[in-house]
């Protein structure tokens, strides 16, 4: 197994603040750095901005700002976001970082020197918003077949880049490597498109005159860089600047993660251009669906853009997260709602998990004066009836497998249902046991037995919760009092039943997750 992860999210947009849509992609390639590190690989995790282009250029104009204004202002949004929401990127890239304008230079340069990059008279329609152009054929009633705004004609020389020479060996490569595009619905729509369409060649050049604010090309003065060609480059970049240098070599990349609108840009340009360069290709580029707000596009015109900071702010970063990949398979759209988001937190995060956690510490704290008590033996030969708390011993020794399968794939629904599982049987032991009963009768033996068999359920479920409700597991950890720090923990041995010891003594604090109590709608 290789003992490096390197994860990226799409280096976002300058021109506007962050919204549900980037915090979406971030917290989940957080949640994927955060169990690979548990597992002890040596993580890579790379977010940032992307700063140059006609869109970010027009937004600062219109603030009366400069290009590079604009970005130093925006880029604090994000930061500050990524902090909120608990990312634990690594590194933060912006396309300005001179380090980076340096590598997509020199890449430029040898490509044009190796004869992949063109020359050529060109006309076709053109996208400002989407920056960039279409053909005749393409086109649907003069307007863009993406964004549906109007394109304008436009003739002038530009630098292309030659990418149609790549088209079978890219439709080669997806055949040949089915986890390559996923899910496979978008792996699908790309090889049908492949297999039905000529690819062109990628025009990666915009005069200065038209647009100023980019990366001049470092053999044509009169020209800056595509911004798709600047932006994509930043995966490789950082590798070389920003990667942590202790782990040899960072490339390829295990998973882009990206939005289904950015597929084409990933799955044909950026992969073409790694085969121009001779370098490998990521493993994985993983497309996940689109949120719409209590069922309409998310826009501004409508008004109904998402800030993550208000929704943290209102519910908490746990509870945002958690609904976030528990409300709808990661790679589908869902449907983003105050109320759905209060459901899930209340029913689930507080009563089911939150309430498990301080009927347990309460239990312990009235029948063993707050000290973890030691359990009868977990066998069937024992003197104590141990049946149903082996049930329980099982479901929480099981989780393992397939939570790795399903991270490995991920399915991340899937695998807080394998935590859930533990949960909802530990809740159901309770029920099936009722240790108030157990202390009346006087059988303190099974009863330490119960509530040991909690106090350890409860410390596993804390650690395949911590990459997706890092500080909730965090205090689950601590009212354990167990000890180190959960964000390093090691995986392998903490999954492992009978860690908890014996008299130690809990700190039984308040809820983890208050139940939300907000206006019905
Ligand atoms: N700068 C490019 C990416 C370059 S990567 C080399 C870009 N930036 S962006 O700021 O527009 O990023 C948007 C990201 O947010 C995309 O991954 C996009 O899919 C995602 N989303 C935008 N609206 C969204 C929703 N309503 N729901 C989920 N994700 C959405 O594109």
């Amino acid at each position: 197994m290789k003992d490096t992860f390197y994860i990226t999210t799409p280096i976002y947009y300058v021109n506007d603040a962050p919204h549900i849509g980037h915090a979406y992609t971030t917290v989940a390639a957080d949640i994927l750095a955060r169990y690979n590190r548990l597992k002890g690989k040596a993580v890579f995790f790379l977010t940032g901005t992307d700063e140059h282009g006609q869109k970010v250029q027009k937004a600062a104009e219109e603030k009366g700002r400069t290009p590079k204004e604009q970005s130093d202002i925006m880029v604090e949004n994000f930061k500050n976001l990524w902090l909120k929401l608990g990312i634990t990127n690594d590194a933060f890239i912006r396309t300005t970082d001179e380090e980076h304008k340096k590598v997509v230079k020199t890449i430029l340069q040898t490509l044009h020197e190796k004869g992949e990059i063109e020359k050529r008279a060109y006309s076709g329609w053109y996208c400002l918003p989407d920056e960039r152009f279409w053909t005749e054929k393409e086109i649907i009633d003069g307007k863009c077949p993406d964004c549906k705004r109007p394109v304008e004609e436009i003739a002038e020389e530009n630098y292309f880049f030659l990418m149609s020479k790549y088209q079978e060996r890219l439709i080669r490569h997806i055949e040949e490597n089915p986890l390559y595009i996923l899910p496979d619905t978008r792996r699908n729509e790309v090889l049908g498109f492949l297999k039905n369409n000529p690819l062109g060649d990628l025009c990666i050049s915009r005069p200065k005159e038209r647009l100023s604010w980019g990366i001049p090309l470092p053999f044509d003065n009169g020209f800056v860089t595509y911004v798709w060609f600047d932006a994509l480059l930043n995966y490789y970049s950082a590798t070389s600047y920003l990667a942590p240098h202790d782990s040899g070599s960072w490339w390829p990349p295990d998973h882009h993660l990206i939005g289904k609108d950015i597929l084409t840009t990933h799955a044909i340009y950026w992969s073409t251009m790694l085969m121009a360069l001779e370098l490998p290709l990521p493993e994985n580029i993983f497309a996940h669906g689109w949120w719409t707000i209590e069922g309409k596009k998310m826009s501004k015109s409508i008004g109904n853009v998402v800030d993550p900071n208000a929704v943290v702010e209102e519910f908490g970063a746990d509870a945002f997260r958690y609904f976030l990949f528990r409300e709808v398979p990661f790679g589908i759209d869902g449907d983003f709602s105050e109320q759905a988001v209060i459901k899930r937190s209340n029913t689930e995060l507080a009563n089911d998990l939150g309430n498990l956690l301080s009927r347990t510490l309460a239990m312990i704290e009235k029948y063993f004066e707050g000290r973890i008590p030691q359990p009868p033996a977990f066998d069937i030969k024992g003197e104590v009836d141990m049946t149903r708390l082996l049930q329980l011993k099982n479901i929480a020794e099981n989780i393992g497998a397939d939570f790795d399968v399903y991270m490995g794939k991920l399915w991340f629904g899937h695998a807080i249902d394998k935590v859930w599982a533990a949960i909802d049987d530990a809740n159901k032991l309770i029920e099936d046991e009722a240790p108030w009963n157990l202390w009346k009768t006087g059988d303190t033996a099974k009863l330490a037995g119960v509530l040991y068999a909690l106090a350890e359920t409860l410390r596993i479920i804390a650690v395949y919760f911590s990459p997706f409700t890092p500080s909730a597991a965090e205090k689950i950890w601590k009212q354990l009092s167990l000890e180190g720090d959960l964000s390093k923990a090691d995986l392998d041995a903490e999954i492992k039943w009978g860690r908890m010891r014996p008299g130690t003594k809990i700190h039984k604090g308040p809820a983890i997750f208050p139940r939300i109590e907000k206006k019905a709608k």
